[in-house]
């Protein structure tokens, strides 16, 4: 069968429906991401990141007893390990900080004893509590990877600040501008969830084996750091950097289009006709626009996107609006793929659960191209 000529092979697994999913969906008719049913642009105009996660991990909405529950349960994981620390001052300081995130997100099932119990692995409660735990320590990890890489001391979390709020603290030893908090509140809420893409995919495909959340986790940010995924937002920056103003966009897509380069930031697997999160997204990015005053910005981003749509007939995903705010808010380019990790642990590790609740081992079939069976030299 699997090497049969006639077989049909289904390349990157496009078009084929792998399981059921009750999480979000992906509607390329309406053009529309839901979250258990709602649309992911008014979650991000109306709800706190937490209420975001209780939403995807319970499938309601959190009353507010539950969201304060919730709230002191995150807050109260925040601080980050000694041992964490010292895994990650051991890498070098030009370690990529996806590496320096997936590192320590290995090492935190590594110091999880809870672990060790018979049955742990697959228990939903305790699965519940590492979700708490692993999002709760993200923002300390990635905050940690880029101030060290500019000499500079991890910042204590504060547990009288709102996820996104303490996440900056972490990062700048400062809370911003509300403006600058709501773009990062939107970007987390827009990251947090998306159906089957390669990350989550790689999570569901760990978690069937009956490994464990950790393990999925971690395998999950590898996949998310490559450019074809999450290592989008990172390489939109790095475009910019490349053309510097908006008069050089044009003749740096024409040459980026000869040399059969991807331009990153544009095109999606699911979408056709333009990624539901952009508009949201892209209205963030004009706040952040007027409130640092960068005009210049805004022209090279409005340029390359009408130049590129022209061209291709490719519209613009998240990742081409969420660099350019990342930046603007005073991040890393480097630090950019993992500031989405911090938000898509919540998706990944509620998709773990779902693909937990009814197991089936996920392992696909392939075409052989290879030579015909022949026997070994003697
Ligand atoms: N730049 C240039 N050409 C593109 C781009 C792009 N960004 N996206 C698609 N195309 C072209 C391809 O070259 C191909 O052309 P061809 O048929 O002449 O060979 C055609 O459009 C189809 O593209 P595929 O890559 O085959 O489409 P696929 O569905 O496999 O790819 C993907 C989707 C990987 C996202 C692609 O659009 C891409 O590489 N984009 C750039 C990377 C990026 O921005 N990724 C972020 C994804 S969203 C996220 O992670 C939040």
């Amino acid at each position: 069968m699997t090497d049969s000529p006639t077989v049909e092979v289904h390349r990157g697994l496009a078009g084929v429906v792998a399981d059921t999913t009750a999480i979000s969906k992906v509607d390329p008719e309406s053009n529309s991401l839901l979250y258990r049913g709602y649309p992911v642009q008014d979650l991000a105009a109306t709800q706190p990141f937490e209420a975001v996660a209780h939403l995807l991990w319970h499938g309601e909405l959190p009353t507010p007893a539950e969201l304060a529950a919730l709230e002191a349960q995150e807050r109260a994981l925040r601080p980050m390990d000694e041992r964490t620390r010292r895994v990650i001052d051991d890498l070098p300081l030009d370690t990529h900080p996806m590496d320096v995130v997936r590192t320590a997100v290995s090492q935190l099932g590594g110091l999880d004893a809870t672990l060790l119990r018979d049955g742990g692995v697959l228990d939903p409660e305790l699965n519940r509590g590492r979700a708490v735990h692993l999002l709760a320590q993200l923002p300390g990890i990635v905050a940690y990877g880029q101030r060290r890489r500019r000499g500079l001391e991890p910042v204590a979390p504060r547990d009288d600040l709102d996820y996104a709020r303490n996440f900056l603290w972490q990062t700048f030893g400062e809370v911003p501008d509300d403006v600058v908090v709501d773009a990062f509140r939107t970007s987390l809420v827009l990251y947090a969830e998306h159906s089957f893409n390669a990350s989550t995919f790689t999570a569901r495909v760990v978690a069937s084996t009956l490994s464990d959340v950790y393990s999925a986790v971690t395998a999950a940010v590898g996949a998310l750091k490559g450019p074809l995924h999450g290592g989008a937002n990172e390489a939109v920056m790095h475009a910019f950097a490349e053309i510097g103003s908006a008069d050089r966009a044009e003749a740096w897509l024409d040459e980026a289009l000869a040399a059969k380069r991807k331009v990153m930031g544009f095109g999606h697997r699911v979408y056709r006709h333009g990624d539901s999160r952009v508009p949201a997204m892209k209205a963030a990015l004009d706040a952040l626009v007027a409130h640092y005053d960068r005009p210049d910005l805004a022209a090279l981003y409005d340029t390359l996107e009408s130049a590129f749509v022209a061209r291709k007939g490719i519209y613009p995903n998240l990742d081409y609006p969420a660099g350019p705010a990342y930046h603007l808010m005073g991040f890393d380019t480097e630090t950019f793929t993992p500031i989405f990790v911090a938000a898509r642990v919540v998706g990944w590790t509620a998709h773990v659960a779902e693909q937990q609740a009814a197991n089936s081992l996920i392992r696909p079939l392939s075409a052989y191209t290879g030579p015909a069976r022949r026997d070994v030299p003697r």
